[in-house]
């Protein structure tokens, strides 16, 4: 059976930033109170012309370029995102367009913020079946467009970002070792975004009410997301056959400062061992773990055999961990891949698809 290896990684921010000040200027609230209750002091928020599918695609170029992958190698693209582009088409659609990944399948998974675990997961699951040799997962969000900006609650909470890993298969051990997933649907009303479904659809009375707009439970998220994170990290390692001594390393999802602490408690670990972002990006949702694993490399905290725990939480509500020996790329005397050059050649693919059906569409239209 090959193994799943996580190969590329690579993460976008949009540039704007909000401060905790600026939020004041919007609500009843206050810097030192954000800090306080939540460890968060600013993020990014994207411009007009930004959107899931565009940040995903800055980091999925990234990712493809430490992998040394090119986007047409690619069998299989997952995109998680809390604030997806449309109900459909998928925005992993979008993605596969904007980067040429002319073989793969795209598909979007819903789990909130533990999308990017589950995603992961079931794309390891893939490689390591033998089906599939290669996948990248993306997490993005543009949640700026979801919350409600009179809403003190949840606006000082969430930030805009992407972040993607690419998965190999390999013969060599490592990579994705174990992972564990869990759901629990009767706190469904804890986090939410009722309105624009088929519950809700969209009309002038769901608008009013603001039932587009993030709807949350903050406490009970919180007493929720407390009782689970150390939990989860326990039975992913158990299921590796491993003890907490055994790793280097947490990537926790980037909600709140003090659910961290929490559950370093609970697991008897210095916060150090915690890759920690949370106060430059708030709660970027599924992108909050690879974000903070791209930084956790860049900054030395992960290394090559290093044993790393991913772990996250979020509506649905849904929960899980997973445990990574991390290997990086996998070495090959193949030549360099220039991602910028697959991009143009996507867009230039994209047109000219786009023209041929249009002119497909007129002749057979002239045939009926
Ligand atoms: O990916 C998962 C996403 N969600 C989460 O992870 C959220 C988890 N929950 C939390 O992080 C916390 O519950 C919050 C940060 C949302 C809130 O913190 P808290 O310590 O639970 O505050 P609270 O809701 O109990 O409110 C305490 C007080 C209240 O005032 P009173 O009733 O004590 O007078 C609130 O009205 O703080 C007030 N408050 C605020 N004050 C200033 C609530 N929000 C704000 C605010 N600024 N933004």
């Amino acid at each position: 059976m090959p193994f799943a290896h996580i190969t590329g990684w690579g993460m976008y921010v949009p540039e704007p930033i909000l401060t905790n000040d600026d939020i004041s200027k919007l609500v009843d609230t206050n810097d030192a109170w954000i800090r306080d209750r939540t460890g968060i002091r600013e993020r990014h928020i994207a411009r007009e012309h930004e959107f899931p599918s565009t940040l995903g695609v800055e980091a999925a170029l990234k990712a493809l370029a430490v992998a040394n992958l090119a986007p047409t190698d690619l069998d299989l693209i997952i995109c998680t995102s809390s604030s997806p582009e449309y109900i459909f088409p998928a925005t992993a659609c979008l993605i596969q367009d904007q980067i040429g990944a002319t073989k793969a399948g795209a598909f979007d998974l819903q789990a909130a913020c533990t999308g990017f675990i589950f995603a992961t997961n079931m794309a390891a699951q893939a490689i390591r079946s033998g089906s599939i040799k290669s996948a990248l997962v993306v997490g993005t969000e543009v949640l700026s467009r979801m919350v409600n900006w009179k809403d003190r609650n949840t606006c000082i909470l969430f930030g805009d970002g992407a972040g993607a890993f690419v998965l190999q298969a390999s013969d060599v051990p490592g990579g994705v070792i174990s992972a564990v997933m869990h759901s629990d649907g009767s706190g469904a009303d804890a986090l939410s975004i009722p309105g624009g479904g088929t519950r809700f659809p969209a009309t002038e009375a769901t608008l009013h009410e603001g039932k587009h707009f993030v709807q949350m439970d903050g406490k009970e998220v919180f007493r929720f997301a407390t009782r689970v994170m150390g939990r989860a990290v326990v039975e992913a390692l158990e299921s590796a056959n491993m003890k907490i001594e055994d790793v280097q390393c947490i990537v926790p999802h980037q909600a709140n400062y003090r659910i961290i602490e929490t559950a370093a408690k609970y697991l008897k670990l210095p916060i150090d061992k915690f890759v920690i972002n949370v106060e430059r990006y708030g709660n970027t949702s599924t992108a909050s773990i690879p974000i903070a694993t791209v930084e956790g490399l860049q900054k030395g905290r992960i290394n090559t055999g290093d044993k790393v725990v991913f772990v996250g939480f979020g509506g649905g509500l849904t929960w899980g961990a997973m445990v990574v020996e991390w290997t990086g790329p996998i070495p090959a005397n193949k030549k360099h891949i220039y991602t910028e050059q697959y991009r143009l050649f996507a867009r230039l693919r994209s047109l000219l698809r786009r023209v041929w059906r249009h002119i497909e569409g007129f002749f057979s239209r002239k045939e009926l």
